[in-house]
């Protein structure tokens, strides 16, 4: 059927086109996520928006990473008890805008080794829909919300438009018919006509 097509293109769009909007980057990019590296001038000139990620590269158990605030990233150090990132492959969503930072936090890769990364996040380029959840919970994407709505919106149309086509074909074929009795109706009346009428000559 035609709906399940135009359901199956929306599902493929709804998926897609957040990730096409959304920048995924690899920080360092092929250096990845070391030492003696200047993080400052890798986020030189770029753009980073609310949706994109940060992907932290790196061999798992020699580096790790931390969210930390701007003292935090200033002196190298983490609040007691907050969780790293560890598997060398870490991805951080950016959920907010603003100042963020990130150390590493094994041995003494900041102080020494410089290993720290400041960015300036700025809000998504596709207005979002207004979503209170967004703003209260860390680990949601608007941008999807905003999305969903359009593709959801656009396939309510679809699923009316194909129910008012299999209505009209319905009222076709039931026309259809309707013309075939009326035919065969027609039929059996000029038989009976034709009967009254030679009824009529024989009793002349
Ligand atoms: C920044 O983090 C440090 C711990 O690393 C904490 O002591 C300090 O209060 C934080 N500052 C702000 C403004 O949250």
């Amino acid at each position: 059927m035609a709906s399940s097509q135009y359901f199956f293109i929306l599902a493929i769009v709804a998926i897609i086109v957040p990730s096409i909007l959304a920048t995924e980057f690899v920080v360092g990019d092929d250096k990845g996520w070391t030492i003696n590296f200047d993080y400052q001038a890798w986020a030189q000139g770029k753009e980073f928006h609310v949706g994109d990620t940060l992907v932290f590269k790196y061999k798992e158990g020699v580096h790790n990473v931390l969210k930390v605030n701007g003292t935090g990233f200033q002196q190298c150090v983490a609040p007691l008890g907050i969780e790293a990132l560890i598997n060398g492959n870490d991805v951080i969503t950016l959920v907010t805008s603003g100042r963020k930072w990130c150390i590493c936090g094994v041995a003494k890769h900041c102080e020494n080794g410089n290993q720290k990364l400041a960015i300036t996040v700025l809000p998504q380029t596709v207005s979002p829909a207004p979503s209170p959840v967004s703003a209260a919970k860390e680990c949601v994407k608007p941008i999807y919300y905003g999305w969903m709505l359009v593709v959801f919106g656009i396939l309510a149309m679809v699923m009316m438009t194909a129910s008012m086509d299999a209505l009209k074909k319905q009222n076709e074929e039931l026309a259809t018919k309707l013309i075939a009795v009326e035919g065969r109706n027609g039929r059996r009346e000029r038989e009976l006509e034709a009967r009254r009428e030679k009824e009529h000559e024989e009793r002349r």
